[in-house]
């Protein structure tokens, strides 16, 4: 049996401008190149964002196979560390504007309708020193500054705006679990960091809206949802499950599509004593801005129980002290046990979309297979034979066909990633990409999945 999609579906894969483009000819230093700068041992085999995948010079190249393996959308991000020269004031710097132009009109002129995201973990790091980053409210205006001038120079061409990747990324890497820097452990600003993030997305979207030239164009945010399946029955690990969800997933989705944050999260965090500094007016702009379009990355659910330790005994707040990780027997791992594979989850996720949120347009935004050691699988002619990851979007897909037949508005699927990049502290060592990138020598060549995606991409669909 075929499954078909939707007309006009997005067949597509997304990238990111810090993981992609090399750090040639940027003004300023965002907080992973100056991580690197400092800590290069904290980056697998030392390689950091320097030369990433080149996109700053191979483009052109790029954007070529990208056609060739079927992709018509593309998303990729701009950097604030490249295309502005002064902060404050949002000058710009011409080569960033020649660079990004340059991509788009390249995308356009291959049939690939670019989509934009203005934010991808890659703050400036002046404006970490300067102001604390995201916990600044003055670094929210500098944002929707800086979006501004996107979309001025950008969007006569581009129609399709997300101001966002992954923002509950940058509270828990950065403020809680330290795996992104600067590695702060602290539950109070996380919480502000959270709520400072919504508030810059509603600016830089009023700011999309109050420019005519404009109006033909979408703007959203893409956020990662991990659906928080409880490990049984009992109250405790089904409130743990609820709690898990109210952070991981609603404390975003819930301002962004309905406009105001979750009730019960609110009267939590301020039982709690962590509530964020809101005015009226801020809350005021975060009800009237609420996104056209949602993207949503999926890679792998949440398995939850109750907490193991007593919330007492946690000297600072955490949201682990409502939930706890619960390692599912029996649950499919991918090759190298790392994540855990469930497709089902996208299945759910159209639902709630559909249920729970006025079933708002989205896409999958990210979904993919990270394997290390890919050369294993590579054949004399330097093909990477990927089943595994053919299986996985084939899966993936196949539930998100169920989703879209039972009345989900899902217009899309992107695959995380085009071309293999460079990702953050694992560098290289996983890699994502339908094409693979032999990193000592640029060489970029198409795996099986590749030609798989050209396939299903042609044929709108694919054999079940
Ligand atoms: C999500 C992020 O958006 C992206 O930057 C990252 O590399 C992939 N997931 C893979 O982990």
């Amino acid at each position: 049996m075929k499954l078909t999609f939707p007309d006009h579906f997005w067949w597509g894969a997304a990238t990111s401008g810090p993981q992609s483009e090399g750090r040639f000819n940027k003004q300023h230093v965002n907080v992973f190149d100056h991580w690197y700068d400092i800590a290069p041992e904290d980056f697998y085999n030392y390689v950091g964002p320097d030369t990433a995948s080149d996109f700053y010079h191979s483009f052109r190249e790029d954007i070529k196979l990208m056609k060739e393996v079927g992709l018509n959308t593309v998303r990729t991000s701009i950097q604030w560390s490249r295309l502005i020269d002064d902060f404050e004031t949002a000058s710009l710097n011409p080569d960033g504007v020649r660079f990004y132009n340059d991509v788009i009109n390249e995308f356009i002129a291959n049939d690939i309708t670019p989509v934009i995201n203005l934010h991808h973990f890659d703050l400036p790091v002046e404006l970490y020193d300067r102001y604390g980053g995201w916990e600044s409210k003055h670094v929210t205006d500098l944002y929707a500054k800086y979006a501004e001038q996107c979309f001025r120079l950008f969007g006569d061409r581009v129609k399709n705006w997300f101001t966002f990747n992954e923002p509950m990324v940058i509270v828990d890497g950065e403020y809680l679990y330290q795996f992104h820097y600067p590695k702060i452990v602290d539950g109070k600003k996380a919480v502000q960091v959270a709520y400072n993030l919504s508030l810059a997305s509603a600016k830089a979207m009023a700011k999309y809206r109050g420019l005519d030239h404009n109006n033909a164009g979408k703007i959203g945010i893409i956020l990662n949802l991990t659906p928080a399946y409880a490990a049984s029955d009992d109250p405790a690990d089904q409130a743990a499950a609820e709690m898990a969800d109210l952070w991981t997933n609603k404390l975003f989705l819930d301002p962004a599509i309905n406009g105001h944050f979750p009730e019960k999260l609110v009267t939590t965090l301020k039982q709690d004593g962590v509530l964020w500094q809101a005015t009226p007016a801020e809350l005021q702009l975060i009800s009237e801005q609420t996104i056209d379009q949602l993207g949503v990355n999926y890679y792998h659910p949440f398995r939850v129980q109750r907490p193991e330790i007593s919330p007492d005994s946690l000297m600072d707040w955490m949201p682990s002290k409502y939930f706890n990780n619960y390692e599912m027997p029996g649950r499919v791992m991918n090759v190298d046990k790392g994540w855990e594979i469930y497709p089902k989850a996208l299945y759910d996720i159209a639902l709630t979309v559909r249920d729970d949120y006025h079933n708002i347009p989205w896409f999958v935004s990210e979904n993919g297979m990270g394997v290390s050691r890919e050369e294993r699988f590579m054949d004399a002619n330097g093909v990477i034979n990927d089943d595994y990851r053919i299986k996985f979007m084939h899966d993936h897909l196949t539930w998100l066909h169920k989703g879209i037949e039972a009345g989900s508005n899902c217009f899309g699927y992107h695959v995380w990633t085009p071309i293999d990049c460079w990702s953050w502290a694992n560098a290289y060592r996983n890699r994502y990409g339908l094409i693979s990138t032999n990193i000592h020598t640029q060489v970029k060549t198409i795996k099986r999945s590749g030609r798989w995606f050209a396939d299903a991409s042609k044929n709108n669909g694919f054999d079940a």
